[in-house]
């Protein structure tokens, strides 16, 4: 059996990348009875972005209904939220004492900020604060807290994966092993998904589509995508981004008609409406029970604080290791 870990960052409304990209390819791996999954709410982590209380607090809520309504189950899944696990903040202080501060410097989040300022001619360390900089011992604690073999990530978070494993190694060679080494596991057949203006689809260039909007909301975003300027009836091309998004929701055959009909030089207003009703017709169902969970709100507490019982009982016990490894507990 392997444990298998990851951790969403709630610091903006779940969009559709997140959803193709992250929330599904997770869940299907909790189907795997051959892992056993813990997934949760890396709260604490937003916090190093994240402006104001109350973005806090609707991230965090939008995050754990909409992993719950896209199907997590909390029978197959640990389920929590990051800030609830304390033990997490005091392995993370005991890994600052093994880690190198040049392995920081030269992590990536950091390094791009500091680029940022060089470029604009700012101080170097312009808008960073302690928790960018340290971001990733957090992490490496979030991890190995859990004895995790795996953990399924973007190829953007490799880097920190790496880095878990060296503060693991750094920890496991000057006291004792007690740390297992985690490995990435990033699944090769889940594509970077397009934006609306054809770029990777991210909160940072504003081109997502939200997840649960409301179905105006959909529409609208739907509007937006960037086309060409071809005319009805002239032919499209199929590897333009509004198909590339319809792929997303689409059947092999429902595919394979709407290519027909952009060939066969279908209008973009019809195309979007088109990329409308399919898009919606999936995610309706899931909508529903996002707005259950988002009305009933204390069912979500109680799951999550089961989830964090749960966890606590592995974290306590490594931590307990931890704690004796360096002598601080008998
Ligand atoms: N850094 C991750 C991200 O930005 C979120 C995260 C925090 C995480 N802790 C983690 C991912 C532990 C995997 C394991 O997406």
């Amino acid at each position: 059996m392997k444990r298998i870990l990851t951790g969403i960052k709630p610091t903006g409304y779940a969009h559709i990348g997140n959803y193709f990209g992250a929330i599904r390819p997770a869940i299907e791996l909790s189907k795997n009875p051959d892992f056993d999954c813990y997934y949760f709410i890396a709260d604490y982590h937003a916090l190093t972005t994240l402006k104001t209380k109350e973005e806090f607090e609707v991230y965090s809520k939008n995050i754990a209904c909409a992993w719950l309504a896209c199907g997590l189950d909390p029978n197959k899944v640990v389920f929590y939220r990051q800030s609830d696990i304390k033990e997490d903040f005091e392995l993370n202080w005991i890994l600052c004492n093994v880690t190198p501060k040049g392995l920081m410097n030269r992590a990536h989040a950091y390094k791009a900020c500091v680029e940022k300022n060089q470029e604009a001619g700012f101080d170097v360390d312009n808008n960073v604060n302690m928790g960018l900089y340290n971001y990733p011992i957090l992490m490496a604690a979030d991890i190995l807290l859990f004895e995790t073999n795996l953990v399924p990530v973007g190829l953007d978070q490799k880097q920190h994966i790496e880095i878990a494993r060296d503060i693991a190694n750094y920890f496991n060679n000057k006291y004792k092993k007690v740390f297992v080494l985690p490995e990435e596991y990033i699944q090769k057949e889940v594509q970077t998904l397009v934006g609306l203006d054809g770029r990777k689809m991210s909160k940072s260039y504003g081109n997502t589509i939200k997840l649960f909007g409301t179905e105006k909301e959909l529409q609208k975003s739907i509007n937006r995508i960037v086309t060409d300027s071809k005319l009805p009836g002239e032919p499209k091309d199929l590897d333009c981004t509004l198909n590339k998004i319809y792929k997303l929701f689409a059947t092999e055959s429902q595919q394979a008609e709407f290519d027909k009909k952009l060939a066969g030089g279908l209008g973009w207003g019809d195309a979007k409406k088109e990329l409308f009703e399919i898009a919606n017709n999936y995610i309706k169902p899931m909508r529903e029970k996002y707005d259950y969970y988002m009305s009933h709100f204390e069912e979500v507490e109680k799951i999550l604080h089961d989830g964090a019982e749960k966890a606590r009982v592995v974290a306590r016990k490594v931590l307990s290791d931890v704690r004796k490894a360096i002598g601080v507990e008998k």
